[in-house]
């Protein structure tokens, strides 16, 4: 099971994961508002406004728009959409990045209605319904979105089944990660055991899923109920620490795939 691997990992990764991945990050955040409207939601702003390119400004707006950012880790991604939202609601497993997160909304002046984050997971298959997620925050989002989450969770197709089950009807499912590569230089020797004294280790430990296809992708969101108007588009190629295979440069290229839940 990933889920106690992930947990462990990324609270140790909290304090220097933004730091560490910055440029990264930043590329991301670009390339995600480069697509609003393909994620085709109806912006509480307009995204062409200039002045919102710094940041979260949540100030003229015309209409609510809740985002669930799933496996939210630091922020990234609510950053990214925070311009044209009203509210952003993370969730991630690790107490560690949630701390971050809510540490970076607070350093920004946003009010807990605007953004804020709460440990937890759910995609526990044995916990559906997990209480500590059942009132109205957590339901009836217009946009749920994983960045660069799904290829750490054991079970995608249940990942999304969870996550389409709290969009209202009509909302967006937004999953950014990884086109299929190799793995990880440290994942797994020749013989394909794993190994654990190589530094990336613990990193490639965390990994459930080697990318993902278009098709698969298409079958998660047609499976999970989100398949209206099913896209994919491609968000460019960045590096990751380490290496893989062979010791070549860690290159992935990133997809944005979008479906209305119907
Ligand atoms: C690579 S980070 C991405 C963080 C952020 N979304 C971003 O775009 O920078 C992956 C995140 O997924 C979280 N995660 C892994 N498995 C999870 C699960 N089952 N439920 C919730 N979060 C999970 C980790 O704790 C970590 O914060």
């Amino acid at each position: 099971m990933a889920t106690q691997l992930n947990k462990e990992f990324f609270d140790k990764e909290a304090a220097t994961y933004d730091a560490k991945h910055e440029r990264t990050l930043e590329y991301l955040i670009q390339k995600i508002r480069a697509q609003l409207d393909f994620i085709g939601v109806e912006w509480a702003s307009e995204a062409d406004d200039d002045s919102l390119d710094s940041g979260a400004d949540h100030g003229h707006t015309t209409r609510a728009v809740r985002l669930l950012d799933y496996a939210c880790g630091t922020g990234n991604v609510s950053r990214a959409l925070a311009p044209y939202t009203t509210q952003c609601v993370g969730i991630d497993l690790s107490e560690g990045m949630v701390a971050a997160y809510n540490q970076r909304a607070s350093n920004q002046g946003l009010s807990q209605t605007e953004m804020f984050a709460y440990q937890g997971n759910l995609c526990d298959p044995s916990d559906p319904d997990p209480p500590s997620f059942a009132g109205p925050t957590f339901h009836n989002f217009d946009v749920a979105a994983v960045g660069l989450g799904f290829h750490h969770f054991d079970d995608p197709e249940l990942a999304a089944a969870r996550l389409v089950q709290r969009l209202r009807p009509g909302g967006v499912l937004v999953i950014i990660d990884f086109t299929p590569h190799g793995p990880f230089a440290g994942a797994h020797d020749e013989d394909g055991e794993h190994k654990h004294d190589h530094p990336h280790a613990a990193a490639a430990q965390t990994v459930t899923h080697h990318g993902f296809s278009e098709e698969r992708m298409r079958e998660i969101f047609e499976k999970a109920g989100a398949g209206g108007e099913f896209g994919i588009a491609d968000l460019g190629a960045i590096s990751l620490p380490g290496k893989d295979h062979g010791g070549k440069e860690k290159r992935r290229r990133v997809f944005l795939a979008r479906g209305t839940k119907l």
